[in-house]
């Protein structure tokens, strides 16, 4: 939903809590997922809900998404996507960072991440959100591949 500000606008729903339309929405991305650099199938990701939480732009036709864990003092981003019309328009950008503000968690300290090292497009909107590499985990990927590890410290903490 694009509001009459021009904002995109973002829910937050908890572990065990995500909408159940939310899974035909990924089946519908397969083909998206096998092209692109990561490994995570429609069922992975919905398998994520048991433990993930899910920030979901509203009532699109094509919503855009971003998946992470919480642990005490890190959150982990598992997966973050744009729809690949809607791409290079700051709707990433945004819902990282709204993700990150409205995280309840008044012990975080970092997010965390992994990509791949070929996914430059992703590699490039972390670095502009402030993540930096941390290491290289080598042949991490089914292709052989690496991952880099990323944090980000101190940005968009829960305010307490
Ligand atoms: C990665 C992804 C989420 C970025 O979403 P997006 O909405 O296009 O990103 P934004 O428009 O917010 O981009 C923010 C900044 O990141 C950088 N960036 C994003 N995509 C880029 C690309 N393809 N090439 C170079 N820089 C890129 C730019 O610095 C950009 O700022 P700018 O447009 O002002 O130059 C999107 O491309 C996507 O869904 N990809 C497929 C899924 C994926 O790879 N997810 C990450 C793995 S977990």
């Amino acid at each position: 939903m694009i509001s009459s500000d021009g904002m995109p606008r973002f829910e937050l729903y908890g572990f065990d809590f995500w909408p159940a339309d939310f899974q035909g929405y990924l089946q519908t991305l397969a083909p998206a997922l096998k092209q692109s650099h990561f490994y995570w199938t429609p069922d992975d990701l919905w398998a994520l809900q048991s433990r993930s939480a899910l920030v979901l732009e509203l009532a699109s036709d094509s919503p855009s998404f971003l998946i992470y864990q919480d642990y005490e003092a890190a959150a982990e981003v598992f997966f973050v996507f744009v729809s690949p019309l809607r791409r290079r328009n700051g709707l990433g950008r945004q819902m990282m960072t709204w993700a990150q503000h409205h995280n309840a968690n008044s012990h975080l300290k970092s997010w965390t991440l992994q990509v791949h090292e070929q996914n430059l497009g992703a590699l490039a909107m972390y670095e502009a959100l402030g993540y930096q590499v941390q290491r290289r985990l080598d042949r991490y990927y089914r292709d052989g591949q690496a991952a880099l590890e990323m944090e980000a410290r101190g940005i968009g903490l829960a305010k307490s």
